[in-house]
């Protein structure tokens, strides 16, 4: 094993920051472009290459409900971003309130934010003003009976970001207890919602998934499917940010949105969602597609992982996440994150900045240091996580 600075002597860059597809995972769905030219664009009355249809075309929105398990009347198939749905769901909220209620506005509002989490999340609470109040991750979801006492407590409490399966950057899976808990909450604010961003619904990397319970089918049986906005995309299926995004919703909800959106888009981009559903098809060609993926992306995860056990046995300062989906590893250093990232960046090899997966960058252990294996060939990955092993001994000395 080489050591820190025989590795930065190396000058290689490697860039760690997001959790990209690879190159080869981008191939995957070139076929879709080479069928579009011949494909049928009139779907019933309507042509998706002209004006109509604001919900998204039938097709699109079957494939979608057949992904999330429900009913296409309560999908939207809109463009090629879900982090872009959920922004707008939130400026919706701010300027007019959700189905009646006030608008957020000149009130105070907070979002639970489970942590380590999304930064993405994080930084549309921050750019709208809403305060945010960091939940403890565990095991098997965020730590509810901090959830259950604020929600029911306070009706400044508006929402909760949930990335339910394969989290970013944890890896975990919401347990059944964890998710039957979300569908009892009793909110004391009427316009609560849990904002339930299933971005990595199809991402297992084994053949043996780990299922997740259905928070919406849970919540329509007891008449509060009012409770939750789910959102997923193609963009680790297909193309990222050229895909499908697709949104879950109460008729209600699916009305009040549809009278904002309306104002600002005629139709999305139906001829991209005519491309998808045929190429995707339904669920199933989804989890084929989705094996292809995770045959690129398994060794690398198992890179990771094998480099990570064999540095750091019996090191208690140090933890990480073996996850079965999803795009991250989560690394702990504990009180040495911030150092750990420098120093890695000093030889080359960049991660996401120290801090970002909490509320406003503030991890309490400046502990957290999300590793993103996706993009990095082998070789290159070899050696990004030789200097994050090297950068962490030095730290730790
Ligand atoms: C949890 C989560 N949600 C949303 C996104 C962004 O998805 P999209 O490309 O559909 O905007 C990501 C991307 O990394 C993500 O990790």
């Amino acid at each position: 094993m080489k050591d820190y600075s025989e590795l930065k002597a190396m000058n290689k860059t490697v860039d760690m920051t997001r959790g990209r597809p690879a190159k080869e995972q981008l191939e995957i769905a070139m076929p879709m472009l080479e069928a579009a030219g011949k494909l049928d664009y009139r779907c019933g009355a309507q042509d998706a290459r002209n004006y109509g249809d604001l919900k998204g075309v039938p097709a699109a929105r079957r494939l979608f409900a057949d992904i999330f398990g429900g009913d296409e009347k309560n999908v939207v198939a809109l463009d090629g971003s879900s982090l872009s749905i959920m922004y707008e769901l939130i400026c919706c909220a701010m300027h007019f309130g959700i189905m009646g209620s006030k608008a957020w506005r000149d009130r105070e509002v907070k979002f639970l934010c489970p942590a380590p989490g999304y930064d993405r999340h994080f930084a549309i609470c921050e750019a709208f003003g809403i305060k945010m109040i960091p939940i403890k991750m565990l095991e098997c979801g965020p730590d509810m009976d901090e959830i259950e006492r604020l929600v029911s407590a306070d009706e400044s409490v508006k929402g909760v970001w949930c990335v339910p399966k394969y989290s970013n950057p944890t890896g975990v899976v919401f347990s059944d207890e964890v998710v039957e808990r979300f569908a009892a909450l009793t909110p004391k604010a009427e316009d609560f919602r849990i904002f339930w961003d299933n971005a990595y619904i199809v991402h297992a990397l084994y053949d043996e998934d780990i299922p997740l319970k259905n928070l919406y089918n849970l919540l329509e049986e007891r008449g509060k499917q009012d409770m939750i906005y789910e959102i997923a995309s193609t963009s680790k299926i297909t193309f990222a940010g050229s895909g499908v995004a697709a949104l879950r919703m109460s008729e209600g909800n699916i009305e009040d949105f549809l009278r904002h959106l309306k104002v600002r888009l005629i139709n999305p981009n139906k001829v991209n969602q005519v491309m998808h559903a045929n190429f995707l098809k339904d669920a199933a060609g989804v989890r084929e597609i989705m094996k292809k993926h995770a045959a690129i992306l398994r060794p690398k995860f198992e890179l990771v992982n094998e480099m990570l056990q064999d540095a750091f046995k019996g090191e208690e300062r140090v933890s990480f996440s073996k996850p079965k989906g999803g795009y991250f590893v989560s690394f702990n250093v504990q009180g040495k994150a911030k150092e750990v990232v420098q120093l890695a960046s000093r030889a080359g090899v960049h991660f996401t900045a120290a801090g970002s997966t909490y509320p406003y960058f503030f991890d309490p252990n400046d502990a957290n240091i999300r590793i993103a294996p996706s993009v990095p060939d082998m070789d290159e990955l070899e050696f990004a996580m030789q200097t994050l092993i090297a950068s962490v001994r030095m730290a730790l000395k």
